[in-house]
């Protein structure tokens, strides 16, 4: 199987011929992967942000075999149905009061495209035919379809491999007063100066709120977001948050912009939606941007066969049933307390530049790319499931994992960088 996979299946960002093998997972269970020789594993990653409640959930699978006996899809042109309509009224009632719509799409990146039509028909509509960009950030990650790869950072955002065929945006430099940080009005002065000056051309700003998670693993200031609110109502431009990775409780709020009381004029969401069991997006605006993308009779032009796929918004059904009624902001409070008070320490370490902790998300940067081959086999002879890329290890655990669990995390995190630190300055 492993043989077949090699020479025939491309692996996220990786060479048609693998420099290393993949694991093959045979089943998932709690926070445990289980691999072909029947070890197992603790992911730390929730396969990128997604698997919240861990694998196998006796809820969410109840929920998919009770939805497969009623209908596993069916078209959303013409025909509605239950599990969309309740899961649209449970996201409108958790976001912001402001949101009142909601597009139903297949992924995160699917999601940024849409949150980008809606922003450039808003003003097309309305008879405003140079608001063609998008103010975007340095760091910043939002997927890797051609419109989200036009306002993903455009050095490690892969622009290059793509010269001349992406859609020329704006970029301001990332936030720079990180959370906890005093705030100093210079953070936001590119961002203000790019705005003052290209606001006629500028439909909308998109920015992850709180966390820049692919694009570096920052975790800023929510004032710099608070101004950022502020300069967009400011200037007329829309802004976009794409709470892709943030949303669902993983920063220590339900969503990270409400660490900034700020509204989003529109709202990607993803990965968690489902508890990481089915692929499920969705983009959520105002009264106010729908009845600008439908000025003179216009309507949004987009519409996915997979759109609102019933199976996969009833396990979202179930998995938000089961987040609301857990004890989730205990849970992620005392993941960061353990995540701080094992993680820090890894500044010991002569590679280790930086440890950066909120809610379930720790970071360690380091002060040199990793050997990702080398590291991801010490993680997995410490029974861990990581994924680190460029300078950044890091985690995001499943809510739900145990504190002996997550010690085994940090411990391997710790074990294997030590041995890292070494290996490099050797
Ligand atoms: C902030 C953010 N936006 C968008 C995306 C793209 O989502 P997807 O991979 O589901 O297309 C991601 C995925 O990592 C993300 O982290």
């Amino acid at each position: 199987m492993r043989d077949f996979d090699t020479q025939h299946i491309l692996h996220p960002y990786a060479p048609s011929v693998p420099n290393a093998q993949m694991q093959l997972v045979k089943s998932a269970s709690g926070v445990y992967l289980e691999l072909e020789n029947g070890k197992k594993i603790i992911d730390g990653m929730s396969s990128w942000w997604s698997v919240i409640h861990g694998y196998n959930v006796p809820e969410l699978n109840a929920a998919a075999m009770e939805q497969l006996g009623k209908m596993s899809h069916v078209m959303f042109g013409g025909l509605t149905h239950e599990p969309a309509i309740k899961l649209a009224q449970t996201l409108l009632s958790i976001t912001d009061e402001k949101l009142e719509h909601i597009f139903f799409s297949d992924s995160g990146s699917v999601s940024v495209e849409v949150a980008l039509k809606m922003a450039f028909q808003y003003w097309n509509s309305q008879g405003n035919k140079e608001k063609t960009k998008i103010l975007a950030f340095s760091k910043g990650y939002h997927g890797d379809t051609l419109g989200a790869m036009s306002v993903c950072d455009p050095v490690t955002g892969m622009h290059s491999a793509f010269e001349g065929v992406l859609h020329k945006n704006i970029f301001a430099e990332a936030p720079m007063c990180m959370f906890g940080d005093v705030w100093n009005e210079k953070c936001i002065k590119d961002f203000k100066e790019k705005l003052e000056k290209n606001h006629k051309n500028i439909a909308a700003v998109i920015l992850e709120p709180i966390v820049q998670g692919a694009g570096g693993m920052r975790i800023y200031s929510p004032q710099f977001l608070k101004r950022v609110r502020e300069l967009c109502t400011e200037y007329d431009v829309l802004l976009i948050l794409d709470e892709i990775a943030t949303g669902f409780g993983r920063t220590g709020k339900l969503f990270a912009y409400e660490w900034a009381d700020v509204s989003p004029d529109i709202l990607c969401v993803g990965k968690a939606l489902t508890g990481g069991y089915m692929s499920l997006a969705a983009t959520l605006t105002s009264k106010k941007v729908m009845q600008g993308v439908e000025a003179g009779g216009n309507v949004l032009m987009h519409g996915p066969t997979f759109m609102a796929n019933p199976l996969a918004c009833a396990v979202a059904n179930a998995s938000l049933e089961l987040l609301l009624n857990s004890p989730w902001q205990e849970r992620i409070e005392n993941i960061q307390t353990q995540l701080n008070a094992e993680l820090k320490r890894c500044e010991e370490l002569g590679i280790v530049k930086e440890v950066r902790v909120l809610g379930a998300i720790g970071v360690l940067e380091l002060k040199e790319d990793v050997d990702l081959a080398w590291m991801t086999e010490e993680f997995i002879k410490h029974g861990v499931w990581l994924r680190p890329f460029n300078r950044l290890v890091y985690i995001m655990p499943p809510f739900v994992i145990s504190k002996s669990e997550l010690h085994t995390l940090t411990e391997a995190i710790y074990d294997v960088v030590k041995v890292y630190s070494k290996k490099v300055s050797a």
